[in-house]
């Protein structure tokens, strides 16, 4: 989809004109005053639409009137939800050409950007029908500049999108090396398995073992002439995850190809950094494997040595997740970097407490964690703080190793979180579990079923303060 900002819509011949009307306001559009608001057919109400068809009466054949609720209640996030549900309805109504002329009071060229592509969204890439699309939207009275910030946003979280939502079959440790390896001004190192062995990321080595697709270690790099600061973003990169022997009930495995959410969550970011050219240095790192069940796999009981020398007892070996990053962390602590973030789609307990609604987050500096939150919220996304108490360590206990890599599921999002900790040395860190929020079972709010690119405008946002 093409979006673009004009100055005025006749300049393009659109097929409908989006308006916006508030509860209790005239429209800024005489026609639609006349047919609409003053014969009280359409009040307005938030996430109401009407489609006003003008027979020849007006200069474009439809105005979609989007009810915008109260003034005083409408924000950002209504703009984006009202802008992508806009997108959605004229797809429906087949139309291929529109445009948006908004009057909300705010510049809304980046947020609208993001919510026509959130709108249009749709992976029928495998289905031979596919869905109806708005093929060129415009935006009026929006900052140009804005509108091309947006734009690259939106083309991250739709390559997320797409590489979370591919089967399992497809994006394997090797595609995701691959696409890492392809992308325009980015430094990438790729780590075989011997390499990997080399660096003694014995943990990580471990859960990549049972599968015969062998796990590539992803160290990608953007750097900028003079960085004011230098960030290392780590997304999980369980291409698949079955639970290995632990293996998972079927109902539970059924999503598992989205466990590389936080890797496509750094891929995507990556993808565009180089055009959003900010003045920090991002490495982008990922420990990319499966977790699968064989007569090689990694088995309870075992005790694995982590790239930093701690030793892990493993008491499930769905508790995967933490045993690759925790290489990884220990990897990016090597690195000088100022701040650490991993992104991990890592603990069912965390989708309990939170549903898709939020991702919990929490780190070793209270103020980087308040940051990276509001960053998000920020940009459109909800992250909410975890407990960090001494007491949610207790589980970890190992009589054998140093810890343990679960300590059971009740409290697993803040156990799995100082879990984690213990790999992260000299340097501030963050960490955000995604596991409710990277991929929806049903449709919520502007977001279809599948994989919603959780975590990209947070980080985004963040990289570009
Ligand atoms: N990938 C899962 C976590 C997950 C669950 C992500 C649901 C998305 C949706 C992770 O590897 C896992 O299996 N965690 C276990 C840990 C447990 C064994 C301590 C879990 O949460 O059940
Ligand atoms: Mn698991
Ligand atoms: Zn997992």
């Amino acid at each position: 989809m093409l979006v673009k900002s004009i100055e005025n819509f006749v300049q393009v011949n659109p097929e409908a004109l989006v308006v916006s009307l508030f509860e209790n306001e005239k429209s800024h559009i005489e026609f639609v005053n006349e047919h609409v608001v003053d014969n009280k057919v359409f009040e307005g109400k938030f996430n109401t639409f009407y489609n006003l068809t003008t027979l020849a009466q007006f200069s474009v054949p439809h105005i979609l009137v989007a009810g915008c609720g109260k003034r005083s209640e409408f924000n950002e996030n209504k703009a984006r939800r009202i802008i992508a549900e806009a997108v959605k309805k004229l797809a429906g109504m087949k139309i291929k050409k529109a445009v948006f002329d908004m009057d909300f009071g705010f510049d809304y060229g980046k947020i609208g950007v993001i919510a026509a592509h959130i709108g249009d969204y749709s992976f029928d890439k495998y289905k031979n029908i596919k869905k109806d699309r708005v093929e060129e939207v415009y935006l009026t009275g929006v900052n140009s500049e804005n509108v091309g910030l947006g734009e690259l946003i939106a083309q991250a979280m739709d390559f997320t999108r797409n590489l979370a939502n591919e089967p399992a079959s497809v994006t394997t440790p090797q595609k995701l090396a691959d696409i890492a390896a392809s992308l325009e001004g980015i430094q990438t190192r790729i780590f075989e398995e011997n390499e990997i062995r080399e660096m003694k990321m014995n943990a990580y080595l471990a859960v990549a073992q049972g599968s015969v697709n062998s796990p590539k270690f992803i160290h990608m790099k953007y750097v900028p002439e003079n960085p004011k600061k230098r960030i290392a973003i780590i997304g999980k990169g369980l291409c698949f995850d079955s639970g290995g022997l632990d293996l998972k009930p079927a109902a539970s495995m059924l999503n598992m190809k989205d466990d590389m959410s936080g890797a496509a969550c750094v891929l995507g970011i990556m993808s565009v950094i180089n055009k959003l050219h900010p003045d920090v240095e991002v490495h982008g790192i990922i420990a990319a494997c499966e977790n699968m069940p064989s007569g090689k796999s990694y088995k309870p009981g075992d005790i694995l040595t982590a790239m930093n020398g701690k030793t892990i007892e493993v008491d499930n070996t769905d508790a995967e997740g933490r045993l690759t990053l925790a290489d990884a962390l220990c990897y990016a602590s090597n690195l000088g970097v100022d701040e650490v973030i991993d992104i991990a789609t890592l603990t069912g307990a965390c989708m309990v407490a939170f549903g898709a609604v939020c991702a919990g987050i929490l780190g070793n500096d209270d103020e980087m964690v308040e940051k990276v939150k509001n960053a998000a919220f920020e940009a459109g996304e909800k992250f909410w703080v975890l407990p960090t108490f001494e007491e949610y360590k207790y589980g970890l206990k190992s009589e054998f190793a140093d810890m343990r890599n679960t300590g059971g599921r009740s409290g697993g999002a803040s156990s799995a979180g100082l879990f984690l900790k213990e790999f992260v040395k000299n340097v501030k860190w963050t960490h955000i579990d995604i596991a409710g929020t990277a991929y929806l079972d049903s449709p919520m709010d502007e977001f279809v079923k599948g994989a919603t690119g959780s975590g990209v405008r947070a980080l985004i946002n963040y990289i570009m303060q």
